[in-house]
């Protein structure tokens, strides 16, 4: 064969092999066997190899990935390439619309339209053609400079090495999502823990992942795709003047582009298209993290323009999401009624799981050192329905330093005292005991507490000022607190001062039962303070009662006896009993609580899985036993409701077989009427 005839062979196959990667990638409709495919890829690998002279930069076989290198060089973008500004609801949107009908002077009424297209999660990349060629690809980086990326991006199959016939402007920049589809990136990530190696925390690190290689032949063997949005020099003459159209150019230029775009009339339309695409979002190949609405016409967008780093033209509505990343700012220390020290991340707020979320629970020490969760880290942060947000965890940053592991307290951060470890090392807890602010307020909070004494009014704001004027180190010092005083406190009248003494009288009027959950002794939640009050039947038996008097009690074992053996055992204790009975606390003789036959847990059966986040599992079977139902430890046909809370087990699994009702936390305390939890300790 003659060099010529060679070329000539060689523009044909190539020619041919990219019609068919169009076909296939960007219009799904292949033409060519697998067979053919590679016979076809075959002959050309061989002429290119036998006349290396026609070597060009755009051959199908430059995408098997070249030679590592070894580093990552950065490019300046010559257009920036912009953020978008975000909103999380409806209201938000609306606003972003009637802003955009501000400043293009259009009357509010006018419908303007938008192009909807989904917002896949993935890495934003700008691919720049030179007659016809792809002569760059680069990450967007910060939006000015971005990384090199030429050689990685010739292995995505989807993305054109050379524009398709037509009339292309000399120079083109487009700019889309690189992305790993979603099969892709769950069968990446078995792989990678096959060989032991940790898997990638979401689909968009997996991309960037990916992308971001020295070696190009690693990026070859990870089957990313690609959606075009856009392009880079909205100048360039001869591009269409919407983005539908540009859209289609683009397609028709050879990119693939999602079909889930549309053309939406108005803001009605843009949230229908946004409701529909959220219904189906875990149907869709890809991750989507929210819809983009861009306003359709290109004019439109030159008048509107952008401020700082985002167009004032688009805006993306993010679907809500469980998880979402963020910083962390603070590591800080909270301490417990029961002294224990729980490390709590102070975060840049973000919107999570419906609500806006600026602290994220460690749960305890051993936890945060597993996690390695250090001040500066990015983190993956999960809200799940009414659960505390809590930090899954930390989002390797591939270089920089960061800060050293938070030291573990020695001593308590709200009274100094030394703290103790607690079961075999988990726990830290204060040795202050009542001595300790912070153990003294929430005592005082769990005797006010609705369970306890229900004290009306006195929240923690409240708690806060009587505790840190001293006026009140125990909870029977409640009692003496006179009108006068405590008119004298920032806001507090005196109005609201007789309010709040008049319900820490009326509280004196309680169960024994009550009483005992009051006092706070440790492991002693509503259920056995009920078990202890009726089995004993008086204070001062539960007073006096030995060890094994108390174990003798169903439901009540060793630990929670010597618990409450050594609460009683304690002068301090007794003194504060004494003052308390003196003050006028009462109770009548604990008679057996009445099943409420009308409640519809009356002779129901209820399973609970997973940790309760706002009660404790004592406070929900004594709510269930008290309105006639029965707890089970397993689901079976019998069972009527599985009441799930935090990291549900296997009963989950079991009631969704056995068509068991399932019944949400926040549903399970209306039920039993408690009252809805606003705020916890960790929400804001
Ligand atoms: S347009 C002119 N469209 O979202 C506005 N961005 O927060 C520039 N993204 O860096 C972006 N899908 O990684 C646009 N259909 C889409 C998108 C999209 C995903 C990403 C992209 C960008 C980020 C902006």
């Amino acid at each position: 064969m003659t060099p010529e005839m060679a070329r000539r062979r060689i523009e044909t196959l190539r020619a041919e092999i990219a019609e068919h990667d169009y076909r296939y990638y960007v219009l799904d409709a292949p033409t060519w066997t697998d067979a053919e495919y590679d016979r076809h890829w075959q002959e050309l690998q061989e002429l290119e190899r036998e006349f290396p002279q026609w070597d060009r930069p755009d051959s199908p076989t430059r995408r098997v990935g070249g030679a590592p290198r070894s580093d990552l060089v950065s490019v300046r973008h010559d257009q920036p390439m912009l953020s978008l500004d975000k909103v999380v609801d409806q209201a938000g949107l609306r606003h972003f619309d009637r802003r955009l009908h501000e400043r293009l002077g259009l009357p509010a009424d006018f419908a303007l339209t938008y192009v909807g297209e989904p917002k896949i999660d993935g890495l934003a990349l700008s691919l720049l053609y030179e007659d016809q060629v792809l002569v760059r690809a680069a990450t967007r980086g910060d939006g000015v400079m971005g990384e090199e990326v030429t050689a990685n991006v010739r292995t995505i199959r989807s993305i054109p090495l050379r524009l398709r016939p037509g009339s292309r402007p000399h120079r083109l920049e487009v700019r889309g999502e690189a992305y790993l589809p979603r099969g892709a990136f769950a069968a990446l990530n078995r792989e990678l823990e096959a060989e032991g190696i940790r898997g990638f925390v979401n689909a968009r690190n997996a991309a960037a992942g990916s992308l971001r290689q020295l070696d190009p032949r690693i990026t070859a063997s990870r089957p990313l795709a690609f959606s075009a949005y856009g392009v880079g020099q909205l100048t360039e003459a001869g591009l269409p003047d919407g983005q539908d159209a540009l859209l289609a150019w683009l397609r028709e230029a050879g990119f693939p582009v999602s079909p889930e775009i549309r053309r939406l009339e108005g803001m009605e339309a843009c949230w229908r298209y946004f409701e529909q695409l959220n219904e189906r979002r875990d149907a869709l190949p890809f991750e989507a993290d929210g819809v983009v609405f861009k306003l359709n016409d290109r004019m439109g967008q030159e008048r509107a323009g952008s401020v700082a780093r985002a167009p004032r033209w688009a805006v993306a509505l993010k679907f809500e999401s469980e998880e979402t990343e963020t910083t962390v700012e603070q590591i800080e220390f909270q301490v417990g009624r029961t002294g224990i020290l729980t490390p709590v991340a102070q975060v840049t707020p973000v919107f999570v799981g419906g609500a806006r979320v600026a602290h994220a629970s460690l749960h305890n020490v051993s936890e945060m050192h597993r996690k390695d969760v250090r001040v500066g880290d990015r983190v993956i942060l999960r809200r799940a329905g009414e659960v505390i947000p809590e930090i899954v965890r930390t989002v390797m940053a591939e270089s920089g330093s960061r800060a050293l592991p938070v030291p573990e307290p020695t001593h308590c951060p709200a009274c100094g005292s030394p703290v103790e470890r607690d079961l075999g090392g988990i726990l830290i807890r204060c040795s202050g005991g009542l001595h300790c602010p912070a153990q003294k307020k929430e005592a005082i909070r769990h005797f006010a507490s609705r369970e306890a004494l229900n004290i009306q009014g006195l929240g923690e704001k409240r708690i806060d000022q009587l505790v840190r004027a001293d006026w009140v180190r125990n909870p029977a010092d409640l009692f003496a607190l006179e009108v006068d005083r405590l008119a004298g406190l920032e806001r507090m009248g005196k109005r609201s001062a007789e309010k709040l003494i008049a319900a820490i009288q009326a509280s004196r009027n309680t169960t024994l039962a009550r009483f005992l959950y009051a006092l706070g002794i440790r492991e002693v939640g509503a259920t056995t303070a009920e078990l202890l009050a009726h089995a004993l039947g008086s204070l001062e038996a539960v007073q006096e009662a030995g060890l094994d008097e108390l174990c003798a009690i169903s439901g009540i074992g060793p630990i929670i006896g010597h618990h409450i053996h050594a609460f009683f055992d304690d002068p301090g204790n007794r003194d504060v009993i004494g003052r308390l009975r003196e003050a006028g606390i009462t109770w009548s003789s604990p008679a057996p609580q009445l099943p409420a036959s009308g409640s519809r847990f009356a002779g129901a059966s209820l399973v609970l899985t997973g940790r309760l986040t706002t009660m404790t599992r004592e406070e929900a079977i004594s709510a269930i036993r008290s309105l006639g139902g029965v707890v089970s430890s397993q689901v079976s046909a019998k069972t009527r409701y599985l009441v799930v809370g935090e990291n549900p087990g296997s009963k989950l699994d079991d009631a969704r077989r056995l068509g068991t009702e399932i019944v949400t936390e926040t549903e399970f305390r209306d039920w039993i009427g408690f009252p809805p939890e606003t705020s916890g300790p960790h929400l804001q």
